[in-house]
């Protein structure tokens, strides 16, 4: 993993007057959320999470409606005031930045997109996405200019001069994304951006961000409480439960390895071929498989897997990255994670 962008230690939000008591005592911090509200009427959002996020990498949080996804990722500006923990930006100790660096942090480094598009209602698509650069004191040719750009990025050219209500929740969203990237930020949180749009338009918008990450690299904090979003965004997944992480990981991990029931459940939907890797159902090479058979990469999905196997007369065996043959498969084990309707085909 290349440096950490964000690296998050020991992080607690607990909402209440008592608030800044419960991480360090050991007997209250150790009580359920129920418990915990009735003795001392604190609500702990975000439990002693610690994760790093790459750079460049989409690093995905999840969890049920109030498990303390929103929490988490304010506290990574500090839009909301952590109660204790560490959060580090690039190195630097953002609980101990000042009011300008601050400024700074949520400026030039680290943009924001709302679930609800938080537009200005009354400017322009040029002046929303502008708006950042302004603020920053940059002059009218050169915001515009940059703004042009981004409009054009996140496929609103022409619309520079509408005002947000005589644009599609899409359309609002891309100005919310326009709005992020135009202050060419390293890394951009994205709290449930797409959860108002209807479905098309929201394959749409994923579609859009899975591009801009392809060809901007910038890294990014996604939160959704949509698995398939997750699978399909995620480098990894962190899933949280009551502020508590339950489990962190790619999603070929998750779904073939989940760390509880809770993970089970969130997961048993998913289709596995679609998500699993041949790691998960190759058996040891045997001794009558022939050294000659087709070879696949053990990071194969095994969805992309099927035909070859299909079509061999025998089994395929299975490399590492290095190389080595480390197993095989056959029809039996695709036929395994199939759906039974598909198995049958
Ligand atoms: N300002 C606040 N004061 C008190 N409690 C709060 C505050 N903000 C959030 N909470 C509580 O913290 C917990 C986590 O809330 P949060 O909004 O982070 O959840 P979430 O995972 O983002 O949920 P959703 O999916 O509904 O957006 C909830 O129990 C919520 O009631
Ligand atoms: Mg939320």
């Amino acid at each position: 993993m290349n440096s950490p962008d964000i690296s998050v230690r020991n992080l607690w939000k607990v909402f209440g007057a008592a608030g800044e008591k419960i991480p360090g005592d050991p007997q209250l911090s150790s009580l359920s959320s129920a418990e915990l509200l009735a003795a001392s009427g604190c609500v702990a959002a975000v439990r002693n999470l610690s994760f790093d996020v790459a750079k460049g990498e989409v690093f995905v949080v999840m969890g049920l409606s109030g498990s303390g996804k929103s929490t988490l990722v304010r506290c990574l500006t500090r839009l909301i005031e952590p109660t204790s923990g560490q959060v580090m930006v690039d190195g630097k100790d953002v609980l101990q930045a000042g009011v300008g660096e601050l400024r700074e942090l949520r400026r030039r480094k680290m943009s924001m997109v709302f679930q609800h598009f938080g537009l200005l209602p009354h400017r322009t698509v040029l002046d929303n996405v502008s708006y950042g650069l302004q603020i920053r004191g940059a002059a009218k040719n050169e915001r515009y200019g940059r703004a042009r750009e981004i409009i054009e990025l996140v496929g609103l050219k022409g619309y520079e001069q509408h005002y947000p209500d005589q644009l599609s929740g899409g359309m609002q969203q891309r100005v919310g994304l326009g709005r992020a990237l135009a202050g060419d930020p390293d890394t951009i949180l994205f709290d449930e951006p797409f959860s108002a749009l209807d479905p098309l338009i929201r394959r749409d918008m994923q579609a859009e961000v899975i591009r801009l990450h392809k060809e901007m690299g910038k890294t990014m904090v996604f939160v959704t409480h949509d698995l398939s979003e997750a699978l399909k965004l995620g480098d990894r997944i962190l899933i949280m439960r009551n502020g508590e992480m339950v489990q962190c990981g790619t999603g070929d991990e998750l779904v073939g390895s989940p760390a509880d029931k809770y993970i089970e459940d969130f997961v048993s939907e998913v289709p596995r071929a679609d998500v699993l890797t041949l790691k998960w159902i190759m058996r040891p090479v045997m001794d009558g498989t022939p050294l000659d058979a087709p070879v696949l990469s053990s990071g194969t999905i095994i969805r992309d897997a099927i035909s070859a196997v299909m079509h061999s007369s025998g089994p395929v065996l299975v490399e590492d990255e290095a190389g080595r043959i480390i197993g095989q498969i056959d029809r039996d084990s695709i036929l395994s994670v199939l759906q039974p309707a598909e198995a049958a085909a």
